[in-house]
C-alpha cells in the first residue's frame, strides 16, 4: 500500500483488491472502534460488497461490534418494493446489516415505498440530525463522477432529494436488472449538503473505468458536472484505491 498526500485529501493506493477491501474495512473499523455509537452513512455498489466482506469477517473475530452504530444509508431508487432484490435495502441486508449486530431500530434507509418521496426525504433529513449528524460517510463514484445518487447538474443540489437519473447511470446499473426498462428512472438521495456535512468521509474506487473518472473529481476543476468534485473541499476525505482506478491519478502524485 502507497499514501499520497494532495492538499488535505489522503490517497491511499491498494496494491490488489483484497488489499484495497482490508484497507477500506480498517479504516471503518478504527472509526466504530473510535465512537462506537457513530452515526456512519453506508452505500451501495459494486465496490463495497469486498468492504463489507471484511466487516463482517472482523464482526466475527470479535474486533468490531455494531450494537450501537447508527446506519444510514446514502440512497435508495424510487420507486421500489423493499424486498425486491434489487433494492438497496436488500443490498445492505443481504452484505452488512443482517450479517452483523446492528440494532434494527438504528438502520436507516429511504423508503423506496413512500406515497409522498418529498415528504420522506424530509423526514430522513430529520432522522440524521437527529442521530447528531453524520461522523462518517461510505462513498462510492459512478463511472459519471455521481455520489450517491447526485447526478452531474448544473448546481450542487442540498439535502435529501428526489432525484431524475441519467441515462448513463440507468445503463451502467442495468446490469444488476433483468433490463434496462426494469431499472427506477428515479431514486432518492442524500444531497450534496448532507454528504458534505459528514465529519469524515471514506471515498472509494476501484477498476480501470474509474481511473478517468476518479482523476477528474480528484484534481479536476470543482463543478457541479463531476459532483464528486466536491469532496476537494472537504477537510476530512481519505480516498481508497486499488492500482486500476488510480492509474491516471498515480503520475501526478508521484511526482509530488
Ligand atoms: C450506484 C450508487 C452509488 C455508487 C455507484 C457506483 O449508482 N448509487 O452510490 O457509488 O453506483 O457503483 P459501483 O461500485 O457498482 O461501480
Amino acid at each position: 500500500m502507497m499514501v499520497y498526500h494532495m492538499g488535505n485529501i489522503v490517497i491511499n493506493v491498494s496494491g490488489d483488491l483484497n488489499e484495497f477491501n482490508t484497507n477500506c474495512a480498517m479504516n471503518i473499523m478504527e472509526q466504530i472502534n473510535k465512537k462506537p455509537d457513530s452515526v456512519v452513512g453506508f452505500a451501495t455498489g459494486s465496490t463495497p460488497e469486498g468492504v463489507y466482506k471484511k466487516l463482517v469477517e472482523l464482526y466475527r473475530s470479535g474486533r468490531i461490534d455494531f450494537e450501537h452504530v447508527k446506519a444510514f444509508n446514502l440512497d435508495e431508487y424510487y420507486p421500489i418494493k423493499r424486498d425486491n432484490p434489487q433494492s438497496y435495502y436488500s443490498y445492505m441486508q443481504k452484505h452488512l446489516y443482517s450479517q452483523v449486530n446492528f440494532n434494527p431500530a438504528n438502520i436507516n434507509i429511504q423508503n423506496g415505498e413512500a406515497e409522498d418521496p418529498r415528504a420522506e426525504c424530509a423526514e430522513y433529513e430529520k432522522k440524521i440530525k437527529m442521530a447528531g449528524n453524520l461522523d462518517y460517510q461510505v462513498l462510492g463514484i459512478g463511472s459519471n463522477g455521481h455520489i450517491g445518487f447526485n447526478e452531474p447538474d448544473d448546481r450542487f443540489p442540498g439535502k435529501t432529494h428526489l432525484v431524475a437519473l441519467n441515462e448513463k447511470t440507468i445503463s451502467d446499473n442495468s446490469r444488476f436488472f433483468n433490463s434496462a426498462e426494469e431499472v427506477p428512472k428515479t431514486a432518492l438521495t442524500m444531497g450534496i449538503k448532507t454528504i458534505m456535512s459528514a465529519k469524515k468521509i471514506l471515498f472509494m474506487a476501484t477498476g480501470a473505468k474509474k481511473a478517468a473518472i476518479v482523476k477528474e473529481a480528484l484534481v479536476g476543476d470543482i463543478t457541479p458536472k463531476v459532483p464528486a468534485s466536491v469532496l476537494q473541499l472537504h477537510t476530512n476525505v481519505i480516498v481508497v484505491l486499488d492500482g486500476e482506478a488510480a492509474a491516471d491519478i498515480l503520475p501526478l502524485l508521484e511526482n509530488t
